[in-house]
């Protein structure tokens, strides 16, 4: 799909002057403006003008939302295109979003020399740092990339690798976040949660994950539906900044504190630079110094606490117990004790398999503890039962309900007590042997 086929407002905002460009302009075009009113006598002229930079003044001091994209489809990419939908509604709030394309930049791999650990910072010259500092800098974050082969992109991945000593070191802010990806259909929803969890490296926590799934360019699944999540989360996201939203901290948070704690503290003599961080600010001390969260207390003295825990038992003795269902037994010929609900329960029990072209009528005479005829079609793999004497039967079974009864549970061989005398056949005996394999138990 090429880009003049996509809608305008996801490609347009490529072509507009960086946010800091624009506020130098106004700033120029301002003092000129002033200028040229004091020369020209001309009021109206600077008003007009100081007052545009009176707005522009007002969306730079709002917020400043920085999106790391790590695909390297760039600005044409679907990654792009989502962020272009939150963008949209960052801008109905009079936020900007500045994107970062990893692909333009030039990031070394991580060398693993566990120097940043120890000193503080990366050796390596090259530009993961100032896009770091363009992160660290923003009021929120967002960290997007397209699925590849099941994990995030290489490029993705090394920018990450790179903030190694971040993950080390939290920052003690929660700022809020947001994790972007998309897939051909496969992973998105995993990539997003890592790309969520990761945020916390760089001070942020999820406000929510935007994924869909699309293959070509703008070809999304249900693009509505992604338009409209985009419009939500980047509603939550910018409500979180104004509003300073904490989420409860998670059993995660806890996990990671437990851990990393644990691993700087032992490794101090190396990780100098980390252990220096947990200690500056206090972090080894508490679950709640890290998150920034207290305990909200109880208030329940020994008192009060006996007399809710009274109060709890008396309610559940009052609580009714739920009275158990009684069981409902399954109609099975094991259940069933007269041979008129026998016969009108077979044609449930046929085995398709076994009746594949088969067409036969079997009558049954029965006659004893109860007396009644009936017949039983068998035709495309469906079996019917019938009151009364058939047309033209293939086959007349006469029987008392005990003997068949028996015979149908397995507790008599069918066969025996055929030749026994039990019952008789009238017509095609064969049809009488293939009753086993038709009406399997
Ligand atoms: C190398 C490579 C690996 C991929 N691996 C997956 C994958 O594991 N699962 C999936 O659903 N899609 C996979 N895709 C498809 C992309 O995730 C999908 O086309 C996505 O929309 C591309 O987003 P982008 O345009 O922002 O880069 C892969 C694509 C490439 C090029």
């Amino acid at each position: 799909m090429e880009l003049k086929n996509l809608p305008r407002r996801y490609y347009s905002h490529r072509r507009r002057a960086g946010f800091g460009l624009a506020r130098f302009a106004w700033k120029c075009l301002a003092t000129l403006a002033g200028l040229c009113s004091v020369a020209l006598g001309g009021a109206w002229l600077s008003f007009a003008i100081l007052g545009i930079e009176q707005e522009a003044n007002a969306m730079s001091a709002s917020y400043r939302v920085v999106a790391v994209n790590g695909s390297p489809h760039q600005s044409f990419g679907n990654t792009s295109l989502m962020l272009a939908m939150l963008k949209e509604g960052f801008e109905a709030e009079g936020v900007g979003l500045e994107e970062i394309f990893l692909n333009q930049h030039h990031i070394e791999y991580c060398a693993g020399c566990g120097f940043c650990l120890e000193k503080g910072g990366c050796w390596i010259r090259d530009d993961h740092k100032s896009i770091l500092a363009r992160v660290l800098a923003a009021d929120a974050i967002i960290l997007a990339s397209p699925v590849y082969f099941y994990n995030v992109t290489g490029q993705t991945k090394t920018f990450l690798d790179r903030s190694l000593s971040y993950g080390h070191r939290p920052r003690g802010t929660w700022k809020p976040g947001l994790a972007v990806s998309v897939s051909a259909g496969q992973g998105e929803t995993t990539v997003a949660q890592y790309l969520g969890r990761m945020l916390a490296a760089f001070g942020a926590f999820p406000v929510g994950h935007l994924t869909a799934i699309a293959i070509g360019p703008g070809e999304f699944l249900g693009r509505q539906a992604v338009e409209a999540r985009a419009a939500h989360l980047a509603q939550d996201l910018f409500r979180a900044l104004k509003e300073g939203w904490r989420y409860p901290a998670t059993d995660q948070d806890l996990a990671f504190w437990l851990f990393m704690g644990h691993l700087v503290k032992e490794n101090q003599g190396f990780m100098k630079a980390d252990h220096a961080h947990w200690e500056k600010l206090g972090l080894y001390e508490s679950f709640e110094a890290y998150v920034g969260q207290t305990r909200s207390q109880g208030g329940l003295d020994s008192e009060a606490r006996q007399a809710w825990l009274q109060e709890l038992m008396a309610r559940q003795k009052e609580t009714p117990k739920v009275t158990p269902v009684e069981a409902v037994t399954p109609v099975t010929r094991w259940s069933v004790t007269t041979m008129r609900e026998l016969l009108e329960g077979m044609p449930q029990d046929l085995d398709p398999n076994a009746a594949a072209g088969l067409t036969a009528t079997y009558q049954f005479e029965v006659h004893g503890s109860e007396n009644f005829t009936a017949h039983l079609c068998i035709e495309n793999q469906r079996a019917s039962f019938h009151e009364g004497a058939a047309e033209n039967p293939d086959v007349i079974i006469k029987t008392t309900p005990e003997v068949w009864l028996a015979i149908s549970r397995g507790e008599q061989s069918g066969a025996w007590a055929y030749f026994t005398g039990k019952y008789t056949v009238e017509g095609d005996l064969n049809l009488v042997k293939k009753l086993d394999s038709l009406f399997p138990r």
